[in-house]
C-alpha cells in the first residue's frame, strides 16, 4: 500500500505535511499472564491479556440493557482483580447506557462550541474516528480531526485537562479499516508503574502538583499546526500527580501527554521530570494492545488507572476508522484534582 501524504496549511500561514503513521506492531508481552477465570455470580469468562493488567470479557449479553447485578460484577472486574482495567466485550448498541452506570456522562458540548460539527445524533457519543462531518467520507489528512487524532497517539488519560477529570471510558469499534492498515489501541499500566519506582522518587513525587492542557498535547505532536497556541494562556487542569485510585485502594501515576507543567518548580526541571516519568511508564512492560478484531467490540478503560493511546496506520486518509466512544466524569473524591469543588468548566477543539 502506498504511503499518502498530503500538506495542509497551518493557522501561521505555513504548510505542513501530515504523514499516516506506519502500523503498529504491539509489543511482545512478557512475564507469565494469569489463567482464565469465572466471576462468582454469573459466570462471565475473564481472559487476562497481560500479567498486570487488562483483560478480555465473554458472557455478557449485551442485546439487552445490562442488568445492574451485572454490571457490579464486572465493575469488581475493572476494578481490582488482578490489576485489570481494560476488557473486550462483543457489540452493543447501549454503550451509552452501559457506561452511565459507571457515573454521570461527559459529552462532546465543548468541541462543538469550538466550532466543530457532531456527525453522531447525541452528544454523550465523542467521535474517536477518521470520519468528516461535513462529507460522510473519510477525513483528509489535512483535517482537524486527523490532527487530533495524531495527537491521541501520545499516552494520555481522557480529558484530564477539564476541570473535572473523566472516569471510564467506553470505545465502540463502528467500522474498522482493513486489516493489517493499523488502528490498534495501546494501553499502559500506570499502577504497577508507579508501584515500581523507587523510594526515592516516590517521595519526590508525594504531593506535587500537574497542570494538564489539552492544547499542550497538540502542540507537542503537531508543534507546527500549533505555533501560534500558548498553553499558558489558555486553561490549566491541575491534578495530583500521584494519587490513591479509590476503586482498588492502589497508588497510581496519573500522568499523560497533557502533562504541561509541574506547579511550583523550574521550567527545565519540571520538562526533564514529565519526559522521565512518562518514559518510565511507557516502558514495554507496561503496555498492552489491544488489536481490535471486530467491529461491534468495545474497550472500556479507568483513565484514573491506566493510559491509553491511539497508534494510527496506512489506513489514515485512505480507509474509515468509526470509533465512538462514551465518558463518565470520575466519581470519585479526586475529581476536581486541585481546580477547586464543583469547578465545571471544560475546554474544546474544533
Ligand atoms: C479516545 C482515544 C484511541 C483510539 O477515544 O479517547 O484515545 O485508538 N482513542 O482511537
Ligand atoms: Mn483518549
Amino acid at each position: 500500500m502506498s504511503t499518502t501524504t498530503t500538506t495542509t496549511a497551518s493557522k501561521a500561514g505555513k504548510t505542513i505535511t501530515i504523514t499516516p503513521t506506519p502500523p503498529w506492531t504491539p509489543l511482545k508481552i512478557e512475564g507469565e499472564i494469569p489463567s482464565p477465570y469465572n466471576t462468582p455470580k454469573f459466570q462471565l469468562e475473564v481472559i487476562p491479556l497481560h500479567p498486570t493488567f487488562a483483560c478480555e470479557l465473554r458472557g455478557v449479553d449485551w442485546s439487552k440493557p445490562v442488568p445492574l447485578e451485572v454490571y457490579a460484577e464486572i465493575r469488581e472486574v475493572v476494578d481490582k482483580v488482578s490489576q485489570i482495567t481494560e476488557l473486550v466485550v462483543p457489540y452493543t448498541d447501549s454503550s451509552i447506557s452501559f457506561s452511565s452506570y459507571f457515573g454521570e456522562l461527559d459529552d462532546v458540548r465543548p468541541y462543538i462550541d469550538a466550532g466543530r460539527k457532531n456527525r453522531l445524533s447525541m452528544p454523550e457519543l465523542f467521535d474517536a474516528g477518521n470520519i468528516d462531518p461535513h462529507t460522510g467520507e473519510v477525513a483528509p489528512l489535512s483535517a482537524a480531526q486527523v490532527i487530533g487524532n495524531k495527537a491521541n497517539e501520545q499516552f494520555h488519560v481522557d480529558s484530564s485537562f477539564n476541570a473535572r477529570r473523566a472516569g471510564h471510558s467506553l470505545l465502540l469499534a463502528h467500522v474498522l479499516p482493513p486489516e493489517g492498515m493499523g488502528g490498534a489501541t495501546e494501553f499502559a499500566d500506570s499502577r504497577t508503574a508507579y508501584d515500581d519506582l523507587s523510594e526515592d522518587m516516590k517521595k519526590r513525587l508525594d504531593g506535587l502538583v500537574a497542570n494538564h492542557s489539552l492544547f499542550h498535547s497538540r502542540k507537542k505532536a503537531v508543534p507546527e499546526y500549533f505555533a501560534d497556541t500558548d498553553p499558558m494562556k489558555l486553561p490549566l487542569s491541575k491534578h495530583k500527580l500521584v494519587q490513591r485510585h479509590e476503586w482498588s485502594g492502589r497508588m497510581n501515576l496519573y500522568i499523560a501527554s497533557y502533562v504541561h507543567h509541574i506547579e511550583d518548580m523550574d521550567p527545565a526541571e519540571s520538562t526533564t521530570l514529565i519526559e522521565e516519568l512518562l518514559a518510565h511508564v511507557s516502558k514495554p512492560k507496561y503496555r498492552g494492545t489491544i488489536p481490535w478484531f471486530q467491529e461491534g467490540d468495545m474497550v472500556l478503560w479507568d483513565n484514573t488507572a491506566a493510559m491509553h493511546r491511539a497508534t494510527g496506520g496506512s489506513y489514515e486518509g485512505q480507509f474509515p476508522r468509526d470509533m465512538r466512544r462514551t465518558t463518565v466524569k470520575d466519581m470519585s473524591s479526586q475529581k476536581y484534582g486541585l481546580n477547586g469543588e464543583g469547578a465545571d468548566w471544560r475546554v474544546g477543539l474544533p
